[in-house]
């Protein structure tokens, strides 16, 4: 299977898992995983999502043997493919935390791109060398990486390849903590879904609608959602708790 899954705690760790192709992404993995995220979508006992990669690396990009084989309608195909499976790490209705290790690069930095959190190791080699190959940055390298990072520096990344370690990608804000290990990461997993549930599912909404929305139109959104949470008993019982103290 292209694709791993190991519950520790409340959170599912999938993993790419073709370790001797520094886990490249192929038709197969991207199903993998579109259905881990449909179980993790539909099981309450599942309250974060964390993605990596078997071994030393979270992924050398898109398998390079299948891009070579494409024609414009399979590598169209392919794209569509990685948009859906963006877009239900963007619409999962719970956290999505990528950990980049050893090379996070190119596919496999773009899928980290479309989690909600990105945790790397200090190992991590990060970068879109897409553009060596001839072609762009096909899944989100163009749409959200600037998002994250800003314009400037999304072009600079996608049109010189040029890759950085964990420290520099921390310091432009494309990760958004850096750790020893995978033990260090997976506290930071532990204590986010520890967190209530319908608390992280809206930040998550009102966070990725605040990108498309006026300001004005999204702080009503928050007031919404703010107001909301008073009615979730797991909301009360922890604001009860702190009056009780
Ligand atoms: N697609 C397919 N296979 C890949 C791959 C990719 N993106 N990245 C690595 N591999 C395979 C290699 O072909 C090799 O397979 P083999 O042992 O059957 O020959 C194996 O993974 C190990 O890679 P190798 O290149 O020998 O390791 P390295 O340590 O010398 O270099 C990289 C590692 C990541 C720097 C190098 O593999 C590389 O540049 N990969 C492509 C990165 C890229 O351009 N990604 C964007 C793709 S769109």
């Amino acid at each position: 299977m292209p694709v791993l899954k190991n519950m520790v705690g409340s959170a599912i760790y999938v993993y790419l898992d073709r370790p001797d192709k520094k886990n490249a992404l192929d038709i197969e993995s991207i199903k993998g995983l579109e259905k881990a995220l449909d179980e993790a979508c539909s099981d309450e006992k599942i309250r974060a999502v964390a993605i990596s990669g078997k071994g030393k690396d979270f992924s050398a990009g898109a398998d390079i043997d299948m891009l070579s084989s494409f024609d414009s309608s399979s590598a169209y195909e392919f794209r569509m493919a990685m948009n859906r499976l963006s877009r239900k790490m963007r619409d999962l209705p719970k956290p999505v935390i990528a950990i980049l290790k050893g090379y996070s690069l190119g596919g496999g930095l773009e899928l980290a791109e479309s989690a909600d959190i990105r945790i790397a190791l200090k190992d991590a080699i990060i970068g879109q060398p897409e553009v060596s190959i001839g072609i762009n940055a096909g899944a989100g390298g163009n749409v959200i990486l600037p998002r994250i990072v800003g314009s400037g520096i999304a072009m600079y990344m996608a049109m010189s390849g040029r890759r950085m370690n964990a420290s520099e990608a921390k310091a432009i804000g494309l990760v958004d903590e850096v750790v020893d290990d995978e033990d260090q990461a997976r506290k930071i997993v532990e204590d986010i879904s520890s967190k209530p549930a319908v608390t992280l599912q809206y930040i998550k909404k009102l966070v990725n609608a605040s990108l498309d929305l006026p300001v004005d139109r999204a702080m009503e959104e928050e007031a919404l959602y703010f107001s909301m949470l008073f009615t979730r008993k797991e909301v009360t019982d922890l604001l009860n708790r702190w009056r009780k103290r």
